[in-house]
């Protein structure tokens, strides 16, 4: 016998759970398109060598790669950033900038299985392309909150957690960490809360930070506003762009949404700015969703520096946070009829009306169980079906059909053309 598990951290979805995931996705398209974000995809098959980072990024460690019959080192993509940065600068003359897209990938990372952490996982990923300055950034949050917002998710519910990769590059500066090791060690730091202290500290001392760098790196970590930063950094570029992003967002009426948190660092060294994610005002998931300002990966694949922001947003915690809060949405199956002959003299009939109806633009189911009358009616009420159209010898020798409202619990017999005539 087989295995008949889906593979480790792989989920099946079966009709209900496609219902939710198309819902999802659905929201996801519908709120990208109304903000003008053009929609693009990408094969799930990438070179390796595409998500190999010097900075040890831990998706590095993750990835199913393989070697194709032609000697190919090939990954299943753990992430879409870098295949849009691949395409960017593939088709950068043809490009008129700046570009707004997005895309809903499938990714695959080899991860240790937490809870809101899979194998595998749907990812909405939104980025603007070639739009310097912080209005770019508010865009993109925009665009967060209102699929959040469209979700029946609002600020009580959700807060966005943001940083920026300055201020901590400015720490680390000012503590005396050398400009090349800035990105691993924050590579490092963003394992904060997922590993002890004391393993912390020795990754860190084994990158070249002396215990005391740790502790003052520690201490300034402790601070949990900007203004209290700003007295003791000496490079303020970071906090005063954050000051104006956060401006810029009450003028548009979503302060309430966003909070500094010094904590936040994401874990991909590609980002150089603003660094955020998404949570319950209490963080009590994982991420809900992750993203900043990435100028330099353009360039990292030897581009020119574009200046670039996005985030992805997972469909695991997302479906997680909505099942706690008991919003999920109601989800029918949306049949306007469900035909059931009454046996098989009947089933071309069937069939023929069904292809009309459903030529006319209506959603047709058929029963062809040929069980007793009483079993497929009942079906016909568990179907979802808005009406049931029974094919009956005595009514079809006379070119009529019942029709019976499922919902009303009424029937009555229709000429079949009349019925395809009134069709919607
Ligand atoms: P990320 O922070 O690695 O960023 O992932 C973004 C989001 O994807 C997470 O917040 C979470 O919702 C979801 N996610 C990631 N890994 C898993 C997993 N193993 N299981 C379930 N959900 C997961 C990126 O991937 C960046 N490329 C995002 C980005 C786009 N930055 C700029 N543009």
């Amino acid at each position: 016998m087989i295995d008949l598990q889906p593979v480790k951290g792989t989920r099946d979805f079966f009709p209900d759970e496609m219902r939710l995931r198309n819902w999802l996705f659905e929201t996801w398209r519908s709120v990208s398109e109304q903000a003008g974000f053009e929609e693009y995809d990408t094969c799930v098959l990438e070179h390796e060598e595409l998500y190999i980072r010097k900075a040890g990024d831990e998706i590095s460690k993750q990835l199913y790669s393989f070697e194709d019959k032609g000697g190919r080192r090939l990954s299943l993509r753990p992430e879409m950033t870098p295949s849009l940065a691949r395409l960017v600068l593939q088709h950068k003359k043809s490009i008129s900038f700046p570009i707004k897209w997005f895309s809903m990938p499938q990714c695959f990372r080899y991860e240790r299985m937490t809870k809101g952490r899979r194998r595998e996982h749907f990812q909405w990923n939104a980025d603007i392309i070639g739009q310097p300055g912080i209005v770019a950034e508010a865009e993109i949050l925009l665009l967060l909150i209102s699929a959040c917002e469209s979700m029946g998710l609002s600020s009580n519910k959700i807060r966005i957690f943001i940083n920026d990769r300055r201020i901590l590059n400015s720490i680390l500066s000012q503590i005396k960490v050398p400009q090349e090791l800035h990105s691993e060690v924050l590579v490092i730091m963003d394992k904060r809360d997922k590993i002890s202290s004391e393993a912390l500290t020795t990754m860190l001392a084994e990158l070249g930070m002396s215990s005391k760098q740790v502790e003052q790196l520690n201490r300034f970590l402790l601070k949990s506003e900007l203004q209290e930063l700003r007295d003791s950094l000496n490079d303020t570029e970071g906090i005063d762009e954050l000051q104006n992003l956060m401006q810029l967002l009450e003028t548009a009426g979503y302060a309430d949404y966003l909070q500094f948190d010094i904590s936040i660092v994401r874990g991909l060294s590609y980002y150089t700015g603003a660094v955020f994610e998404v949570n319950s005002p209490e963080k009590q998931h994982r991420a809900i969703c992750g993203g900043g300002r990435y100028d330099s990966l353009l360039s990292a694949y030897g581009g020119e520096t574009v200046p670039a922001v996005g985030f992805g947003f997972g469909d695991v915690v997302i479906l997680d946070v909505l099942k706690e809060l008991n919003r999920f949405p109601e989800l029918t199956k949306n049949i306007d009829y469900t035909i059931i002959p009454f046996d098989k003299e009947q089933l071309g009939t069937a069939l023929k009306i069904a292809a009309k109806l459903r030529l006319q633009g209506s959603t047709v189911d058929c029963n062809f169980s040929l069980k007793k009358m009483k079993k497929m009616m009942q079906q016909a009420n568990e179907s979802g079906a808005a009406k049931a159209v029974l094919l009956f010898p005595d009514e079809l020798s006379e070119n009529k059909v019942v029709i019976r409202d499922l919902t009303l619990r009424e029937q009555k017999p229709v000429k079949i053309v009349d019925l395809l005539s009134s069709a919607e």
